[in-house]
């Protein structure tokens, strides 16, 4: 048995990963109806927790991110403080992120069919497109760039949908905490060559890295790779690569024809926006597996990881939720302008409106032996269950409102522990908890302005990843 932390709204299962900034959790949460939810939970690193700046960047991207919809593109919930932590709860995708099925590849020895390559692109470029021309509430244009479109922010659920995560967070992470701490590593791969010279960046940008990523998937190698840092960063300004007939002579031409026009080093050469990688992507899949479907996809990442899925199921029943749930859900600090009085309508809540405690009730793990996809073949129970889940309530149709950033500074984080998690309150509330009124604000900086989204320099500054001295731009 394994007990869950609890974390605001959520309790906090196996930490499905770790990076320089932040781990990663699958977390339990139930909505107002106390329906079950899986969702992942993004923990900021304490040390990253105590600087100002770094937060109040997270919190300008997780705004971005979450007022972007599109079916393949994580939803962001909230970015939140609570128990003295930051955190961003975001939509679980229930699957593998590509950088995992490319190790998969890897060891056996065998690229990703290219019909599986070009339909995961070309989901990748339609969130990326939508993101690029996303508006914000006065119809300007928002001029979002993801900037770190790379395998580990793609993810591919075990039904077979392709979901792109991580969307404005990458500038933050970019800018701050590499400059900070000197870790580049692996993103420099996927990098666009303006990146990697610093330069202003626009959505192009993306477009080559999905190139990037594209080439990988269909050599199990990235185009770009080297020894040391600078040498990979000089191979990325050059986009100079083999070719990917060299590596696999079985690859169709058209497909290749298509990586080779995103990973173009000049940008007036490239596919000037993501939608025409789409629909290119679209076109060969149509010619080349006409009957492709998600759920071909789908199949392809259980059957390269049914160990895993069994290992993972059997792992989340064994979790139990305190018999003391507190209902702290903390404070959000997403927050939309102009919308003082409105609460943040995160659609969760610590515990369900049963008594519950049960961390999968029965009822989402019963086995059926139905062929609910179609494809011939029976889903996982790790499937039936999203499925179940999804259709009792449409999380992602809910409104996720926004408060104002200004009311909701972080307090100054003096103390070197975390606060002491609060006492739980009795456990007959049916309703789900009211949000925080904002805390006092006592820091002494002024308040930072809350950004313009209809300023077209949301992306301003240059991505700041270099000892300049050290590399010297200019020369490719
Ligand atoms: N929303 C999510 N749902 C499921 N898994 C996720 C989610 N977000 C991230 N992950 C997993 O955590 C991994 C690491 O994420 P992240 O901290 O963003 O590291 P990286 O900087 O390498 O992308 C991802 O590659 C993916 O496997
Ligand atoms: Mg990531």
């Amino acid at each position: 048995m394994r007990r869950a932390q609890q974390l605001g709204r959520y309790h906090l299962l196996d930490r499905i990963a770790f990076g320089g900034m932040a781990e990663i959790y699958r977390a339990k949460t139930f909505d107002g109806q106390g329906h079950p939810h899986l969702v992942a939970v993004k923990r900021v690193l304490a040390h990253l927790a105590e600087d100002d700046d770094f937060i109040q960047m997270l919190v300008d991207e997780a705004k971005i991110a979450s007022l972007l919809r599109h079916v393949n593109i994580a939803r962001v919930y909230e970015f939140a403080r609570a128990h003295g932590e930051y955190f961003i709860a975001m939509e679980h995708v229930d699957g593998k992120d590509t950088r995992t099925i490319l190790e998969r590849c890897r060891q056996k020895k065998k690229p990703m069919p290219p019909e599986h390559a070009a339909y995961i692109t070309a989901e990748v470029a339609s969130a990326l497109h939508a993101a690029h021309t996303a508006l914000d509430s006065k119809r300007r244009p928002l001029r979002i760039v993801h900037r770190d479109v790379s395998p580990s922010n793609i993810i591919i659920s075990y039904t077979g949908e392709v979901k792109l995560c991580d969307f404005g967070i990458a500038k933050a992470t970019l800018s701050k905490v590499n400059t900070k701490t000197g870790v580049i590593k692996g993103k420099v791969k996927y990098m666009s060559p303006e990146q990697a010279l610093g330069r202003k960046l626009d959505h192009r940008s993306d477009v080559f890295s999905l190139g990037s990523c594209l080439y990988e998937m269909l050599t199990r190698v990235p185009p770009f790779t080297a020894s040391n840092e600078m040498d990979l960063l000089i191979k990325v300004r050059d986009a100079k690569y083999r070719p990917i007939a060299d590596l696999v002579p079985s690859t169709p031409p058209e497909i290749e024809a298509i990586a080779d026009r995103c990973l173009t080093r000049s940008r007036a050469q490239r596919y000037q926006t993501a939608a025409e990688v789409e629909t290119d992507l679209r076109a060969f899949l149509r010619r080349y597996v006409p009957n492709y479907s998600r759920s071909h996809l789908g199949r392809y990442v259980r059957k390269a990881f049914a160990a895993e899925i069994e290992r993972e199921l059997r792992m989340l029943e064994e979790y139990v939720l305190d018999d003391q749930v507190s209902d702290d859900v903390g404070e959000n600090l997403i927050a939309r302008e102009g919308d003082e009085a409105a609460p943040m309508a995160v659609p969760f809540q610590p515990r369900p409106a049963g008594t519950s405690d049960v961390i999968m009730p029965d009822s989402q793990l019963t086995s059926s032996a139905e062929d609910t996809d179609g494809d011939g073949e029976n889903s996982t129970t790790a499937e039936r269950r999203q499925m179940r889940a999804e259709a009792a309530f449409d999380l992602h149709g809910a409104q996720t409102m926004i408060i104002d950033p200004a009311r909701h500074q972080a307090r100054p984080r003096t103390q070197s522990a975390p606060p002491p998690v609060p006492p739980p309150r009795p456990r007959t509330q049916s309703a789900p908890p009211p949000v925080p009124p904002p805390r006092a604000r006592t820091r002494t900086q002024p308040p930072r302005p809350a950004p313009d989204f209809g300023n077209d320099d949301i992306h301003r500054e240059d991505t700041m990843i270099l000892d300049r001295g050290r590399f010297r731009p200019g020369r490719g």
